[in-house]
């Protein structure tokens, strides 16, 4: 087993390439740096590179750091120079599939054999990534959640070409600097928690499209019933501490009429014909003055600084 000063000198001279200098190629960045790693973010946009550090300083003012961690950040232009002696690659590029087959061709020639290469895709699965390649058992999927300094899960994909090395490395990086990473086994589009998270959504929208409710409604019933629970009991713990035999029984009845659609409601499809995009343009399923939205954004940010400044102690393994 390695011990913490092992892990500790391995990941202190370990460099790591963050390939896109957006929200979430900034946020990840931060996060590998604030742990003193030599991190590098590297971005073909002029503008996204001379920006990149300007997003991480109102990331730590947010949070209320210095700005220290700047230091071991680098930004460049030149991915292939630049992960010739890397050991870690997160991409964080725009979620369209040719410019991460592109950016994959090209980091499995430059990297070094040894080298992990993750995409941070949101649903993009991993094998079409990867699709071709050489040395596909070092392309995995790293899903970070946004802000990625803040929200403690990455879930790490793998393949049927990845190597569970490669997956098991990558979790014990992520675990080092402080997240909580989950080993996806297999490639499923949204991976774990955004199936789980749409699951939800699919059920909430054909609520609101079938008239049972209104979408006030569905957020207040989330957020004071279960919504409350779910930092501390998740779903499966909840249904060992009601009983399987009741959640069978809850299953038997309710499952069937549960919504199944396998594409986006109605509703849904309207809003977005009718230029109606949610918060962005004043209106989604809601209506949102700025101010309200402003109102939202700053909630979520104050909400999760104070649980992951001191998270309520529980057993989640
Ligand atoms: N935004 C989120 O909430 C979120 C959450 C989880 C995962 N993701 C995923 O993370 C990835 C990045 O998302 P984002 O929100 O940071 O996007 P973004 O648009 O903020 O940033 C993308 C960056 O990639 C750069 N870029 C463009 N072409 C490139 C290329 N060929 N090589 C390298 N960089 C290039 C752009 O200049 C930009 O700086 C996507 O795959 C997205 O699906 C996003």
């Amino acid at each position: 087993m390695t011990s913490k000063s092992e892990s500790e000198s391995r990941y202190l001279s370990a460099k790591i390439v963050v390939v896109g200098a957006g929200l979430m190629g900034c946020g990840i960045a931060q996060v590998f740096a604030q742990k003193g790693i030599s991190t590098v973010i590297c971005d073909p946009v002029e503008e996204a590179r001379n920006t990149a550090l300007d997003k991480i300083r109102a990331n730590l003012d947010l949070q209320g750091l210095n700005h220290a961690c700047l230091e071991c950040i680098r930004i460049a232009d030149d991915l292939a120079s630049e992960v010739s002696n890397a050991n870690f690659v997160i991409e964080a590029a725009p979620e369209k599939l040719p410019i991460k087959q592109k950016i994959f061709a090209e980091l499995v020639v430059a990297a070094p054999s040894s080298c992990i290469l993750a995409s941070n895709t949101s649903v993009i699965p991993i094998r079409d990534i990867a699709a071709g390649l050489k040395t596909a058992e070092r392309i995995i999927g790293t899903h970070w959640w946004n802000p990625p300094y803040l929200v403690p899960l990455v879930e790490v994909v793998q393949s049927d070409r990845s190597s569970e090395t490669c997956v098991l490395n990558m979790m014990a990086l992520l675990d080092y600097v402080g997240k909580k990473p989950i080993h996806v086994k297999k490639d499923v589009t949204g991976f774990v928690a955004n199936r789980m998270q749409h699951a939800l959504w699919r059920e909430a929208v054909a609520l609101i499209n079938d008239g049972v409710c209104d979408p006030v409604t569905i957020d207040v019933a989330v957020k004071n019933s279960f919504g409350m629970r779910l930092p501390v009991l998740g779903p499966i713990e909840n249904a060992d501490l009601v009983g399987l035999d009741l959640t069978q029984d809850i299953h038997s009845v309710v499952l069937e009429d549960l919504n199944a659609d396998r594409g986006p409601a109605r509703v849904l499809i309207n809003k977005v014909d009718a230029g109606e995009l949610g918060m962005k343009t004043g209106s989604g399923f809601r209506n949102w003055t700025p101010e309200q939205a402003d109102s939202v954004r700053k909630n979520l940010i104050q909400y999760l600084l104070k649980v992951t400044e001191s998270p309520f102690p529980h057993s989640d393994n």
